[in-house]
C-alpha cells in the first residue's frame, strides 16, 4: 500500500537518492511523502500531495547526510494530511520510523504509551513504533534491540524503516506480512518495498522473510532471526534492467506496458517447457480451484473455461478475500492455482497460507522472490517484467499466457502450441488499432455508465474491460455474461448508453449477437468486437473494432482485451486524469 526505502551511501548524499528509489515506488501510493535523513541529527521534509509537487515547494533533496529514510503513502489511518505522512518521531524528534502495512493494535499501545507521558502528533498507526522504541531506548537499549522489542509488541503486518540520531550510522529495517527486500550495491545498501525501486543502484538483492530485521551500516548488511541471531541469505541477481522501469519516451508507465505486450507474451511462452516439467510431476487431481484478486480473478476466470475444456477437470474461480469462506472441502486431490503479479497481495497470501500442504499449490506470479513464490509448493514465473502503471495490462497477458501453456500441457494438447505461438502477432495487429480506439473514446468520454459483455471466453474479457475503465476514467462500468443481461441489467440500458460486446467467432457466437439486437433495440450505442468477416456483426453495431478471422474465441483472450485496455487509456488521458496513479488505488494491495 505504501513504499519505504531506507539507504545508507559512501560519501554521497542521500536525499537525492532516496527522492528518486520512492518517486519508483509512487504507483504504491501518492497521497503524501516525506524524507528524513540522518548526521549529527535527523532532519525531516514531508507533506501530503504527489511527490513532484511536494518536492517542487520543499526542494526535499536539500536534506543533509548520505543515511535516511523515505516513504509514500496510502492512507488507511487517519486522513492524507502533513501530520499524518511519514516519517513518524518520537516525542524527542531522536528517532523517525516509515512504514507500510497496518498495526491492528495501535490504539491500546497509544492509550498505554500516552499513560507513560508519550506526546503523539498524527492520527496514524505507526506513530506508536518510534514511541515504542524510544521507549525501550530510554531503557538503555540500542537502536537494534529496541526495534526489536518495539515489534514485539505489534499485532498486524509492518514493513519498517528506522533511524536515530543516537546511532546516525544505521538504518534498521524488518518486517511481517509486508514486503521489504534489501539491496547490497557497491558499498551502498538499501531497503525497499520492491526491487525496482532500487534497480539504478543495484540489481544483487536479498528477500527478507516474516521477523527478520536487517541492519545497514558502513560496513555492510547484517541480517538477524527474530531472536537478534545473525543468519546467511542468498542474494538473487534480478534481470530487470533500470529502463524497464522507465517511461521509455511514452507519455505514461501504462501506454508503454500495453505495447510492450507482445514481448511479455513472447517471453512468458518461453516458459514453455519449464510448465511441461511442473505438470510432468503433478499427481493426479480432481479439482482445480484458482484464487486472485481483481485483474488476476479475471485471468482466473478464463483459466475456468479454458482447464474445463482442454484439462477435464472440473475447475472453480474464488476470489482470494472469499476464500476462507468456501475453503473447507479442498484436500490433497486439488490442484489450488494462486495468480498474481506482485505475489504480495494479502488476500491471496492469505488464501495461500491457509490451504498450502492441505491441498497442493501452484503459484503464478511475476515479481521474482516475492512472498508467495517463496511459499507455494510450485511456482510459474511470467515474464512481463515490472509492471508500474497501477492498472494492470501487460502482467494480465503475461498471466492468461501462462494458464494457456499450463492447460495445453495438463491437458496433453500440445498441438495447441502451434496457436498459441501465433498470438504475438495477433497482438500486433490489435495494437495498430490505436488512432481508431482514440476516435472511439472521443466519441463516448463523456458518458455516465458503460456496459462490457460477452459469453464463455469472452465473459472474463468483458469483465476486464469494465474494471480497466472503472479504475483509470472514473466511469461507472459494469462487466456482464451477456446472457445475464435479461435478468436485471437490461433495465438501465436507455439511449446513448454505450454498450462494448465482444463477439469472436464461436460457439458463443450468434446468442451474445442476439443480446446486441436486444440492447441495441432499448437505444444502446453497440461498439463491437469481432472478426473482421463478421457481417451479421457488422449490421448490427454502430463501432466496429475488427480481428483476423483466424482468431476464435478459445485464444481471443488475449488479442480482444487490447483495444479494451486502450479505450480506457485515452478516455482517461482525454479525461486529464493520470492513469498511472488512479485516485483512492495502489498497485500493490499488502492489507486485507
Ligand atoms: O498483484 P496482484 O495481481 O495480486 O493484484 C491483484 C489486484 O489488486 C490487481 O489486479 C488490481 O485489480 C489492478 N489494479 C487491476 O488493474
Amino acid at each position: 500500500m505504501c513504499g519505504i526505502i531506507g539507504c545508507i551511501l559512501d560519501n554521497k548524499k542521500a536525499a537525492p537518492i532516496l527522492l528518486d528509489c520512492v518517486s519508483r515506488l509512487e504507483y504504491r501510493g501518492y497521497d503524501s511523502v516525506g524524507i528524513a535523513t540522518s548526521g549529527s541529527e535527523i532532519k525531516i521534509k514531508k507533506d501530503k500531495g504527489k511527490i513532484e509537487d511536494v518536492h517542487k515547494n520543499l526542494k526535499l533533496t536539500d536534506l543533509p547526510g548520505a543515511r535516511g529514510i523515505a516513504h509514500v503513502r496510502w492512507a488507511t489511518h487517519g486522513l492524507p494530511t502533513k501530520e499524518n505522512a511519514h516519517p513518524h518521531t518520537d516525542c524527542k524528534n531522536k528517532i523517525a520510523v516509515v512504514h507500510n502495512g497496518i498495526i491492528e493494535n495501535y490504539k491500546e499501545l497509544k492509550s498505554k504509551l500516552e499513560d507513560e507521558g508519550h506526546i503523539f502528533k498524527s492520527d496514524t498507526d505507526t506513530e506508536v513504533i518510534p514511541h515504542l522504541i524510544e521507549k525501550y531506548m530510554d531503557e538503555g537499549n540500542d537502536l537494534e534491540s529496541a526495534t526489536r522489542l518495539a515489534i514485539g509488541n505489534l499485532k498486524g503486518s509492518y514493513a519498517i524503516a528506522a533511524i536515530s540520531d543516537d546511532e546516525p550510522n544505521k538504518v534498521i529495517g524488518a518486517r511481517k506480512e509486508s514486503p521489504l527486500i534489501v539491496g547490497k550495491g557497491e558499498n551502498e545498501y538499501f531497503i525497499a518495498s520492491d526491487a525496482p525501486a532500487i534497480l539504478h543502484h543495484t540489481n544483487k538483492v536479498i528477500y527478507l522473510e516474516d521477523h527478520e530485521m536487517v541492519i545497514l551500516n558502513e560496513d555492510g548488511i547484517l541480517i538477524k532471526d527474530s531472536e537478534g541471531h545473525e543468519i546467511q541469505k542468498e542474494v538473487f541477481t534480478i534481470d530487470w534492467t533500470p529502463d524497464m522501469a522507465e517511461k521509455g519516451g511514452f507519455d505514461h508507465f501504462m501506454l508503454k506496458e500495453i505495447h510492450e505486450q507482445p514481448e511479455a507474451v513472447k517471453n512468458t511462452l518461453l516458459e514453455s517447457s519449464e510448465i511441461e516439467k511442473i505438470v510432468k510431476d503433478f499427481p493426479k487431481f480432481n479439482r482445480i480451484c484458482f484464487v486472485a484478486c481483481g485483474t488476476s480473478y479475471h485471468a482466473s476466470l478464463t483459466g475456468k473455461y479454458l482447464f474445463e475444456k482442454l484439462v477435464g477437470i472440473p475447475t472453480d474461480v474464488t476470489l482470494a478475500s472469499e476464500f476462507e469462506y468456501s475453503a473447507d472441502t479442498l484436500d490433497e486431490n486439488t490442484l489450488v492455482i494462486l495468480i498474481t503479479q506482485s505475489g504480495e497481495t494479502a488476500d491471496t497470501l492469505k488464501a495461500l497460507r491457509l490451504v498450502n500442504h492441505k491441498a497442493k499449490t501452484l503459484a503464478i506470479v511475476n515479481v521474482l522472490g516475492s512472498t508467495i513464490t517463496r511459499e507455494a509448493e510450485y511456482v510459474v514465473y511470467t515474464r512481463a517484467g515490472p509492471e508500474i502503471g497501477v492498472a494492470a495490462t501487460k502482467t494480465y497477458l503475461a498471466q492468461l499466457t501462462a494458464i494457456y501453456l499450463l492447460a495445453i500441457h495438463m491437458g496433453g494438447k500440445k498441438e495447441l502450441l502451434e496457436k498459441l505461438n501465433k498470438i504475438p502477432s495477433y497482438m500486433k495487429s490489435s495494437l495498430q488499432k490505436e488512432e481508431h480506439i482514440k476516435e472511439i473514446a472521443q466519441k463516448y468520454r463523456d458518458a455516465q455508465d458503460f456496459f462490457f459483455i460477452g459469453r464463455g471466453f469472452s465473459y472474463p474479457t468483458a469483465m476486464e474491460g469494465a474494471l480497466k475503465l472503472k479504475e483509470i476514467t472514473y466511469i461507472h462500468a459494469e462487466g456482464y455474461a451477456s446472457g445475464e443481461l435479461k435478468h436485471g441489467p437490461l433495465a438501465l440500458i436507455d439511449d446513448g448508453v454505450p454498450v462494448v460486446a465482444v463477439v469472436p467467432p464461436g460457439r458463443s457466437h450468434d446468442k451474445t449477437l442476439s443480446n446486441v439486437e436486444e440492447v441495441k433495440a432499448r437505444g444502446a450505442h453497440v461498439i463491437g468486437l469481432g472478426s473482421s468477416l463478421d457481417d451479421d456483426l457488422k449490421a448490427e453495431v454502430h463501432d466496429l473494432i475488427e480481428f483476423d478471422d483466424e482468431i476464435d474465441e478459445m485464444f481471443s483472450s488475449i488479442p480482444y482485451v487490447i483495444p479494451l485496455q486502450l479505450l480506457s487509456y485515452y478516455i482517461s488521458v482525454m479525461k486529464g486524469i493520470d492513469p498511472d496513479k488512479p485516485k483512492n488505488l495502489a498497485k500493490c494491495v499488502t492489507v486485507e
